[in-house]
Order: structure tokens, then sequence, then C-alpha cells
């Protein structure tokens, strides 16, 4: 039996659905459940070749042993994309949602993208998962069970985790958006509309802290965020290019401001989220010749020392270090 949680260290965009890809078969997880905001997230996996682009549905479609997937009560829900992606990775009859789950409606995606505040000063996605998070705290806001179009998804998704558990059954929780996003212990305003550490992902889902076996983090090898706020050792848009750090939102399509890997902020979110393993993604962006590779002793001296080097700097070892997209390009140090 094993309860893992994933979540993101920095500003989101890790790489958080190509560690959980990689994780769900070595895991043989049966239920991978998703905790979060909500559809404000874009997680990009390569699953056998094959891409998908996903806001709604857990990143573990790839999953061999899988027979759920599932969307915690504290999560966020647009009906159209959750529909959308399950028609199109074919996984109807795996995915199911909380009664429980908040609904995003027009009128929420309208004031993301209309109020000045919003998109001028905190630079939101646009996802509507901020309106959508007010109404809820003003306890006005429509839930998965009064919208029809979901009756065929819903599930109460604690009770299946705990039956589960109770089984002794491999589970895998995917946290979306990242630590320094986090409404609590974020760059304040410049944040997301919930806490998003390892603890809030865990109550997003219904279990308790005491279940859970391993908190992986999720670094890249550089920093990467999109919207505004505090950024330390932000390159300028040409540095960007020049490094080959050039990166695109998955949902906003805005380029991603970026930075050296910053190693205050990573023993930081190590606290934050009492991480008990590291997983750090784009050692390939860094060291091109490491592309694909999936063993530690075949890397490049070069990045051997900077992978050395970091380590000792953060008082904890690289359990899993991502060499490309797909979830085979994997070092995978765990035995
Ligand atoms: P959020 O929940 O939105 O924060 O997303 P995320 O953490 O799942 O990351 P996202 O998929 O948005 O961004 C990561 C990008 O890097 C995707 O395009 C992945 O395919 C890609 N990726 C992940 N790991 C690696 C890696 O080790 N090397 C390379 N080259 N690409 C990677
Ligand atoms: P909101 O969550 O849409 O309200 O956006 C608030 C801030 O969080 C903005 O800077 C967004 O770009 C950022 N954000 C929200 N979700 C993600 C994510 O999944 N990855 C990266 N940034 C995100
Ligand atoms: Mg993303």
């Amino acid at each position: 039996m094993s309860v893992d949680v994933v979540v993101g260290g920095f500003w989101g965009d890790e790489g958080k659905g190509k560690i959980i890809s990689h994780l769900v078969n070595k895991r043989q997880a049966t239920i991978v459940a998703r905790g979060g905001v909500g559809p404000n997230a874009g997680h990009t996996i390569v699953v056998d070749g094959v891409e998908y682009k996903l806001r709604m549905i857990p990143s573990g479609i790839g999953g061999k042993n899988v027979r759920k997937l599932l969307i915690g009560p504290g999560v966020l829900v647009n009906p159209d994309v959750f529909v959308e992606e399950i028609e199109r990775t074919g996984v109807k009859g795996k995915a199911f949602l909380d009664n429980q789950c908040g609904i995003i409606e027009a009128s929420h995606r309208k004031t993301d993208s209309s109020d000045p505040h919003l998109v001028k000063t905190v630079g939101t996605t646009g996802s509507g998962s901020g309106p959508a998070n007010e109404d809820r705290i003003k306890r006005t806001l429509k839930l998965a069970k009064d919208i029809d179009k979901l009756k065929p998804y819903i599930i109460d998704v604690p009770s299946e985790i705990h039956q589960a558990l109770a089984n002794k059954e491999p589970i895998l929780l995917e946290g979306t958006q990242a630590t320094y996003l986090s409404l609590f212990h974020g760059t304040y305003p410049y944040v997301t509309t919930k806490d998003v550490t390892a603890s809030s992902i865990c109550a997003d889902v219904g279990i308790g802290p005491t279940v859970v076996t391993d908190v992986t983090l999720v670094f890249k090898a550089y920093v990467t965020r999109v919207g505004k706020g505090f950024l330390p050792g932000e390159l300028t848009e040409e540095e960007t290019i020049k490094r080959g750090w050039t990166e695109y939102g998955t949902v906003t399509k805005r380029l991603r401001r970026a930075a050296p890997f910053n190693v205050d902020l990573a023993k930081r979110s190590i606290q934050l989220n009492s991480a008990t393993k590291i997983a750090l993604t784009k050692v390939d962006i860094l060291f091109p010749p490491d592309q694909g590779k999936t063993s530690f002793t075949e890397l490049s001296q070069q990045a051997k020392d900077w992978i050395f080097n970091l380590e000792k700097k953060i008082g904890m070892p690289f359990t899993f270090i991502g060499t490309g997209p797909a979830d085979i390009d994997i070092i995978d140090r765990e035995g």
C-alpha cells in the first residue's frame, strides 16, 4: 500500500503531470485523485508517444492498473472541459468527480478575463477559477450535483479513496499549481485562490496527513512563472530564448518568465510541503546531450556535477530526474 502526493515546488509547470505519468505505472496505482484549484492548471504529458494536454482529468490516464481517475471535492470543475477531456482521452467509465466539486460558469470566466485587478494586477489565467472560488466562499456557488450533464460522472471521492486504502491499493494524489502560487504561502497578491501545498491537496480529496507515504516535490531545472509577481534572478526575454528556456503556458499561451534554479526557494518549499522525495525535471534542457537518458551513470559529467552541487545545497537527493517530455524519459534512483 502507498499514498504518494505529488506537488509543485516553485510557480507551477514543473512537470507534475509527467512525474505522475511515471509513478502511476511504477506504483501500479489503481486510483489517481486530483486536488488543487481547477482548470487554471494545464498539464502536458506524453504517454506511449502520444501527447495530451489536460486541464481537469488526472494525469494518470496511462496507468495500466488504474481503475479510477478522480477529482476531489475541493477542486473546481468546468463541465465542458471535463467532458471534452474524457471523450478525447477515452477514459469514459474511469473518470469521476465528487458531487461537491464547485462549478465554474460563463459569468466566472467573464469576470476573470475583464476585471482590471484580476487581469492587469494579478494576471490570472482567465479560466474563471478565482471568481468561482469567491462564490464558493460566499456559499452561492453551484456544485457538481446541481449540473445534469455531470450526473453520469458523480461519485463519492473520499469514500472511493478510503475503500482503496482499506484494500491496501496504491494511490496517487496529484497536485496542481505550486507552492509559491499558494494563497497562504505564496507571493501574495500574485497567487492563486487557495492553498496548494501538500496538506491542502490531501484535504481537497478527503484524506488526512497520517496515511500519506511520500510527498514528492517537483522542481524544474530552472524556474518559470506566468503572470505577474516576484521572480528572483529573472532573465530578460532575449536571454531566456538564448538559453533555450522558452516555454508557453498550456492554458494561457503566455510566454513563461524564466530564472535560474533557486536554492533558497527550494529549501523553503521542502519545508512547506514536508517533502520526502524530490523530482527534478528538464535536466535535458540544461544539458541537451542527456536527453532521454534513463540511468544516472550515463549522464554527462557536467550534469552530474551540477546535480551533486544542488543536492548538497538543498540537503536532499533528486530521486527522480526528468530527461525529456515522455513518461519514459526519466532517471529513477528510488530502486
Ligand atoms: P501545472 O499544474 O499547470 O503547474 O503543470 P505541470 O507541473 O504538470 O507542468 P506542465 O505540463 O504545464 O509543464 C511542463 C512541461 O515540460 C510539459 O510540456 C512537459 O511535457 C514538459 N516536461 C516535463 N518534464 C520534462 C523533462 O524532464 N524534460 C523536458 N524536455 N520536458 C519535460
Ligand atoms: P488564477 O489561479 O487563474 O487566479 O491565476 C493566479 C496566478 O496563478 C496567475 O499568475 C496564474 O498565471 C497562476 N497560475 C494558476 N494556475 C497555474 C498553473 O497551473 N501553472 C502556472 N501558473 C498558474
Ligand atoms: Mg502547467
